[in-house]
């Protein structure tokens, strides 16, 4: 297994550290993966202890000021800024591995700069991949970069898929939790409060992907990655749900076999998955204990429960900058809801708001997707969600 120089974008967070985590693992198996650079949104007394244990040769955080104190402390270091800085650090020459575990938009444009630069790429920011698909598609065509995406539904279905030819696949069954409110009604739904949504069953993620499994956006989302990942068509991706995460995905064949990936509900094994595929190194974290018996429960997956996971699939449909928005509305409406600005069906009802604007303002004038093209919407999307 070659040790490869890592870009680890959005290192503070929680696929961040637990990416940390598996590459200090991986060591004790003799896989030496070098971080050559850390990305976080501010300098803070974990961004700081991951610089002095990893030593990076560049460094990055969002806010100018806050380079300049990180510069002045870690002399060694070379640091940068902002969108730019993130951007140089996902091309950095010495580079072998880009891995992007920023949360939202903002991780577009570095995705699309390593491939730009023919960088592989360890895609755990779904936001890229879910608004810039067509551009990652592209640019995966026009140079020599790869990308793969750390989730651990995705993971699961590189697994089972192997080398088959989607001419072999029945259907994609991505499972999902249902997340906290999978028994409420929509009468429980108008009260409910941050700290409830932000209690997930059996993952801890960071905020704005655990509302999201509260909403099923987060499922949406996976799905158009899926599509956009391994090329089945939307009608062949189905969503069961598995209150118990133990089976993280399964791929059906059109023989009537079913494949399925398990493992304990720990996303440092699909990053380490990721980090060595298509091989499988040893490890120290805990095994599921198959051999003390437990049963596997599926259950039908209802969209009509979760009218937020229709609208990001109908902007999917819509294609254009619809995702873009939605993507932008939805960050801005979780952000309004933990504030407790807004109740929590306030972010379905107002993505379902924002995709109907955005065609009232944008649909007729579709252009080509384009950077730009997706920041506007992104930019139009956000302020109107602020408004609703
Ligand atoms: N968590 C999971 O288990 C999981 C599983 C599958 C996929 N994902 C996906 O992985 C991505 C990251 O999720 P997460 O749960 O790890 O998120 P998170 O815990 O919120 O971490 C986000 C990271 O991005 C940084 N960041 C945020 N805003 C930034 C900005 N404007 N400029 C630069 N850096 C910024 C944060 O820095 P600070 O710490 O300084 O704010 C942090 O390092 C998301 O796309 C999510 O959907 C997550």
């Amino acid at each position: 297994m070659p040790a490869r120089r890592v870009v680890l974008l959005g290192s503070t967070g929680s696929i961040g550290t637990q990416t940390m985590d598996v590459i200090e693992q991986l060591r004790a198996v003799h896989v030496h993966h070098e971080v050559i650079a850390l990305s976080a949104g501010h300098d803070s007394p974990r961004f700081r202890a991951q610089i002095e244990a990893a030593c990076p040769q560049w460094i990055c955080v969002a806010d100018e000021v806050e380079a300049s104190r990180l510069a002045s402390d870690f002399p060694d270091a070379a640091v940068v800024w902002g969108r730019g800085g993130l951007v140089q650090l996902a091309q950095l020459d010495k580079a072998d591995l880009v891995v992007n575990a920023l949360v939202g938009s903002v991780g577009l444009p570095p995705t699309l700069a390593a491939l730009d630069r023919g960088k592989a790429v360890a895609l755990a920011n779904k936001e890229s991949l879910a608004i810039g698909g067509e551009l990652i598609a592209h640019a995966l065509q026009a140079r020599s970069g790869s990308l793969v995406s750390i989730d651990s539904e995705h993971h699961a279905l590189y697994r089972c898929l192997g080398d088959r030819p989607p001419r072999e696949v029945r259907r994609l069954l991505l499972t999902a939790s249902g997340g906290p409110f999978l028994r409420s009604s929509a009468e429980d739904l108008v009260d409910m409060t941050p700290e409830r949504a932000l209690r997930h069953p059996t993952w801890s993620m960071g905020h704005r992907i655990t509302i999201d499994c509260a909403t099923m956006v987060n499922k949406a989302f996976e799905v158009i990655g899926a599509h956009r990942l391994f090329g089945i068509p939307y009608e062949a991706i189905s969503v069961l749900i598995h209150p118990d995460s133990h089976v993280h995905s399964l791929v059906e064949f059109v023989d009537g076999s079913l494949l399925a990936e398990l493992g304990p509900r720990d996303m440092r094994i699909a990053i380490q998955g990721i980090l060595t595929y298509p091989e499988h190194a040893p490890t120290q974290l805990s095994r599921l204990p198959i051999e003390e018996g437990f049963t596997l429960s599926f259950e039908p997956f209802s969209p009509q429960q979760f009218p937020a996971y229709a609208t990001v699939l109908e902007a999917a449909r819509a294609g254009g900058t619809a995702l873009a928005a939605i993507n932008a509305a939805d960050e801005t409406l979780i952000t309004r809801f933990l504030n407790r600005d807004i109740g929590f069906p306030d972010i379905a009802s107002g993505l379902a708001r924002t995709l109907d604007q955005w065609r009232v303002e944008f649909d007729p004038h579709r252009s080509p997707v384009s950077l730009p093209a997706i920041e506007a919407a992104d930019a139009w999307a956000r302020s109107f969600a602020r408004q609703l």
